[in-house]
């Protein structure tokens, strides 16, 4: 491109006004972060700065352009700040330096190659900057995703080889006192306290088998469905928690269409409801006021929604997004699995599952396709 001006003069300007320019530039951009220290983007203002001045002068310099873009990008993304804010300052500068090369007292003809120069110098220097900076930031992702879903996949089957023990070690011989028991009372049928130890040896196999079907929910490929009304399945798991409801002090109202059935895993969506409800309870325990859960279904064409909401802590929006993830807990004893099993359930018996969360209330909705006859 020819510029037909005295170049010497330009030349000049350009350099006298370097410092002021970037004193001017710097009092305007935005700068959020203590970590983004302001003396690092004025070297980097300097530099651009220079290039362009170069570029005007002498000749145009892409590559300069794009090594400082990616430098820059480079900074950005170490810092781990918005690109929105880098671009806001690029284009300020872009304006800034507009102006004061309008106040140079060329004419429009004139003042009209440089403006380009400078246009296509900034419009190239953003392109370059940002292209690179989602690039560095879409790596780091991919290698994080990496890593959680390879150190996920490794812990949930170091937990499937410890549940395989846990059967041996529990499971048979509970069974085999389960059997002593009988007889005892079959010999001594006024024995006291044997009903007491059965029942109590019932929730312990119904824990364990449980814990079993949580660890294994991978490679259980076989199922077994059935038409499940699911106001009995729930009050089922009502009366198995009956204890830990009393022991809480806590008011529970369930309140489901009695005629609704849904076609699913029995043993599977027991184990859902146990877990939401076992959540809500922990939840409601963690404070002092009137502790309530309710439980209610709602119609919707095929559908039907079972709605637990409960009045405990609120989940923060950011929580929101990683309850359902494998091994995330906020509880000292917690496991972080059982939000995780019951999406897998779920969505295995063709339901879906969510959450909202605010001051009030917290409601987990799990919804599925309504079976008719
Ligand atoms: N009803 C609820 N109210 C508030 N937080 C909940 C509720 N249900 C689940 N959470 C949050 O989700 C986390 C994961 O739940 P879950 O997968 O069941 O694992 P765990 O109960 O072992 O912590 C809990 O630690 C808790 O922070
Ligand atoms: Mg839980």
């Amino acid at each position: 491109m020819e510029i037909n001006v005295d170049i010497g003069n330009i030349g000049r300007y350009l350099k006298e006004n370097q410092d002021r320019f970037l004193d001017f530039w710097e009092e305007q951009i935005i700068v959020h972060y203590e970590k983004d220290n302001k003396e690092l983007i004025r070297r980097n203002g300097s530099l651009m700065y220079q290039i362009m001045t170069k570029s005007i002068l002498e000749e145009f310099s892409e590559y300069e352009v794009k090594l400082l873009a990616h430098k820059v990008a480079q900074e950005r993304a170490d810092a781990n700040v918005n690109i929105g804010e880098f671009v806001y300052n690029v284009n300020l500068g872009r304006s800034l330096i507009i102006k004061y090369i309008n106040l140079s007292g060329l004419s429009a003809e004139e003042l009209q190659p440089i403006i380009e120069i400078i246009n296509k110098q900034f419009d190239l220097f953003c392109y370059y900057a940002v292209t690179k900076y989602t690039e560095i930031i879409n790596e780091r992702l991919r290698e994080r995703n990496l890593f959680i879903s390879q150190t996920h996949k490794d812990r949930l089957s170091i937990l499937g080889q410890m549940s395989s023990s846990f059967v041996h070690e529990f499971r048979n011989p509970l069974t085999s006192i389960m059997g002593f028991i009988k007889l005892l009372n079959h010999d001594y049928p006024n024995l006291p306290y044997l009903d007491v130890i059965s029942k109590e040896l019932e929730q312990l196999k119904f824990r364990i088998t449980q814990f079993l079907h949580t660890s294994k929910m991978n490679t259980l490929a076989e199922s077994t469905n059935e038409d499940i009304t699911i106001h009995f399945l729930i009050e089922e798991v009502l009366d198995f928690l009956y204890p830990s409801i009393v022991d809480g002090n806590i008011q529970v109202t369930s309140n489901i269409d009695e005629n609704i059935k849904i076609y699913g895993d029995r043993i599977e969506l027991k184990q859902v409801i146990l877990n939401l409800l076992i959540n809500a309870i922990d939840a409601v325990c963690e404070e002092e006021n009137p502790r309530k859960i309710t439980i209610h279904s709602m119609i919707e064409e095929n559908k039907i929604h079972i709605c637990i909401s409960n009045n405990g802590p609120t989940i923060h929006p950011e929580t929101l997004k990683i309850i359902f993830e494998p091994f995330f807990t906020t509880k000292k004893l917690g496991t972080g699995i059982g939000l995780f099993v019951c999406k897998n359930i779920v969505e295995k018996n063709n339901g879906e599952i969510s959450c909202v969360s605010n001051d009030h209330l917290t409601t987990f909705q799990i919804s599925f396709p309504i079976k008719t006859n």
